[in-house]
């Protein structure tokens, strides 16, 4: 017996809140207009055996899946961790095709793998999906990431980006006034890093909450409590990127598109000067973006490190500022779901 199923799952640009998911604090990504394409046919064989369009070699994952993070070549481990976290016993036979670029900061991981899950037949709720999703990533690269990634691809809606509040996981969609565009361009750097710098970060955010309680609660005041100084500074970006955050779902709301770019350009700031994760050639890519007229802010977006900048922009000129910096206009976009397959 075999069934074929489709998923697509968007990827996610994070409009602001950067670092703030792990400790609980909100965030305002929105689902994309791009993403990854799970072709699965279903069958009763205890492997599951995909093929990537962008990836030389396949993914043969024997199943029941022991360690994800052992699987080789390198895309096969998310495959895996899905797999593990479903507790698949049987696979199939497929593809995976993506219009994401991959390790830019644009989730194309986050996106395998909820698409992924859905074509095993995942049938937990949204919140669910991408907790489990989330448990997969970190089981297979041992990155202990947040949940933004995967709940924003779950959860998209249409012209809305989702300010997320970590530490319930409720999700509340913001409309994107119509007078404002977004676009995304890639760094190019490559991104070095992540994995023990990521984890670095949030340890020094936990460092912090240990001496003053959670982040989530504490006041400017508060930090004076933290007696690592790097502690502080990494706790200090995460108090006002919170507040930024919350100021820019304001600033939407009232349609203030100007008020949300300074609180970007304050954000790419402090994830500069506080959080230390921009690059040189982030901060120059960010600086001429802000210096264009029709830009109203810009910032490094997701971990940092490389990775793409997102520019919030005069929805009339949004075309030619992707142009000029060879990026490209993202929609906000409706979140994974299962497709006619055939
Ligand atoms: C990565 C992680 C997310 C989040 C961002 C930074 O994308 O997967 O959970 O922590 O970095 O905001």
């Amino acid at each position: 017996m075999s069934e074929q199923v489709r998923a697509f799952a968007p990827g996610r640009v994070n409009v602001i809140g950067d670092h703030t998911d792990y400790t609980g604090g909100f965030v305002l990504p929105c689902a994309i207009d791009r993403g990854t394409t799970v072709t699965l046919e279903r069958s009763s064989q205890p492997v599951l055996s995909l093929r990537s369009l962008s990836e030389p070699a396949p993914a043969e994952v024997k199943l029941p899946v022991g360690d994800p993070a052992a699987v080789t070549p390198r895309w096969a481990r998310y495959v895996a961790g899905v797999a593990a976290e479903v507790g698949a016993t049987t696979g199939g036979v497929g593809f995976v095709e993506t219009t994401l670029p991959v390790a830019a900061g644009l989730s194309s991981s986050a996106a395998l793998e909820v698409a992924l899950a859905l074509a095993l037949g995942h049938t937990g709720s949204p919140t669910e999906l991408a907790q489990l999703c989330q448990r997969a990533e970190q089981r297979a690269v041992g990155v202990p990431c947040g949940v933004m990634d995967q709940l924003a691809s779950v959860s998209g809606v249409e012209g809305h980006c989702l300010l997320i509040d970590c530490a319930t996981l409720a999700v509340t969609p913001v409309a994107l006034p119509d007078d404002v565009g977004i676009v995304v361009v890639d760094s190019r750097e490559p991104r070095t890093l992540v994995t023990s710098a990521y984890a670095e970060r949030r340890a020094a955010c936990e460092r912090a909450a240990a001496q003053i309680g959670p982040l989530r609660d504490a006041t400017l005041d508060d930090l004076d409590g933290v007696t690592d100084p790097v502690a502080r500074r990494r706790a200090r970006h995460v108090l006002t990127e919170n507040r930024r955050v919350l100021d820019t779902v304001a600033a939407f709301n009232a349609r203030d598109a100007a008020g949300a770019g300074a609180a970007m350009r304050a954000s790419h700031a402090s994830l500069r000067d506080d959080f230390a994760v921009s690059t040189e050639g982030l901060d120059r890519l960010v600086a001429a973006l802000d210096a264009h007229p029709a830009v109203h802010g810009a910032r490094l977006t997701g971990a940092g490190f490389g990775g793409c900048a997102v520019a919030l922009v005069d929805a009339g000129s949004a075309d030619a500022v992707a142009e000029a910096f060879d990026g490209w206009v993202v929609r906000a976009s409706a979140g994974a779901r299962l497709t006619p397959a055939g």
